[in-house]
């Protein structure tokens, strides 16, 4: 697919529609339309900041206070975190590269129904102890509901290990009342208290301080209650065996610049991937695949 931006590459029907513009801080972004919904998705990252269903509020976070700019990573949506999770001692930098590396627009489809998927592609790694030769693609699926998948091909000659996450921002109306569902009896390493393990014994996880919480060995979805906005968001996934759920809370909201000090009453991470003891070890030639499934549905409270 040809990379020249312009403002005005929309297809002929109103839906769907798909423009290539300048998003902020004039990085390249694709913006969709279809008959259900609309997204947004920069390059920088391959990161999707924005999924809203014509009839309901936006599913996804974003912080006022963002950085939109090289290097940096966007604070929000659904940031790739890949070829690590955290800040492991011998990485450079926290969460990996994907995220603040501008990726390639490979190929756009629409399908009868008004559906629009696209394929962007990470530019390839020099080989390296963290990341040998491969090729990661996302694709991006927008109709009813968002669906993205992360596809990694080891084409080196040795083992891959790495660790894969959708850092998925989701918007709620009120932190306080959100509950969590889909963990029970699910260990979990706490990142609050020095990685300890736990099980979580909740039916239904409250947020009311700081969160950080790697659930280990879990292949479920999981949903999300917001009884302030009365909606229920799903999160479906595939090859994932981790759920990171996140709230930074006051203090650690006061001190990230590039995050309101009130907006974590908006927020909550919920993220399918692969992390510490769950890393992937991919085999020369073999492909991992991650898959998330976003929806949502008003609920009667
Ligand atoms: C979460 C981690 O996934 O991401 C947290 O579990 C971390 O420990 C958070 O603070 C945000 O990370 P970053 O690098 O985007 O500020």
């Amino acid at each position: 697919m040809a990379q020249t931006r312009t403002k005005s590459a929309e297809s002929k029907a109103s839906f769907p529609r798909v423009t290539f513009l300048d998003g902020r801080g004039d990085l390249p972004m694709l913006e969709i339309t279809t008959p259900w919904s609309s997204a947004e998705i920069y390059l920088h990252g391959a990161q999707v900041t924005h999924f809203k269903k014509h009839d309901e509020a936006p599913l996804l976070f974003l912080s006022q206070c963002s950085r939109f700019a090289a290097g940096q990573p966007i604070r929000g949506g659904i940031p790739i975190i890949f070829p690590w999770f955290g800040k492991p001692a011998d990485k450079p930098g926290q969460h990996g590269f994907a995220r603040v590396r501008d990726w390639e627009l490979k190929e756009m489809a629409v399908s009868p129904d008004g559906t629009v998927t696209v394929r962007l592609r990470m530019p390839e790694c020099a080989d390296s102890p963290e990341c040998p030769a491969c090729t990661v693609d996302f694709m991006v699926t927008v109709n009813v509901a968002l669906t993205v998948e992360l596809v990694v091909l080891n084409r080196s000659s040795r083992e891959f290990i790495f660790e894969n996450c959708l850092h998925t921002y989701f918007a709620v109306a009120d932190i306080g009342a959100v509950s969590i569902t889909g963990l029970k009896g699910v260990d979990y390493l706490d990142q609050v208290e020095a990685f300890a393990r736990k099980t979580e014994t909740n039916d239904a996880i409250r947020i009311t301080s700081e969160v950080d919480r790697i659930y280990l060995d879990t292949s479920h979805g999981v949903e999300i209650q917001d009884a302030s906005l009365k909606r229920m968001i799903r999160v479906e996934k595939e090859g994932a065996n981790s759920t990171v759920v996140w709230n930074p809370w006051i203090a650690k909201a006061r001190a990230m610049q590039d995050f309101g000090d009130e907006e974590y009453r908006q927020m909550v991470c919920v993220e399918s991937g692969n992390v510490a003891l769950n890393k992937i070890k991919l085999a020369p030639g073999q492909t991992s695949r991650l898959k998330g499934k976003l929806s949502s549905a008003a609920t009667v409270v």
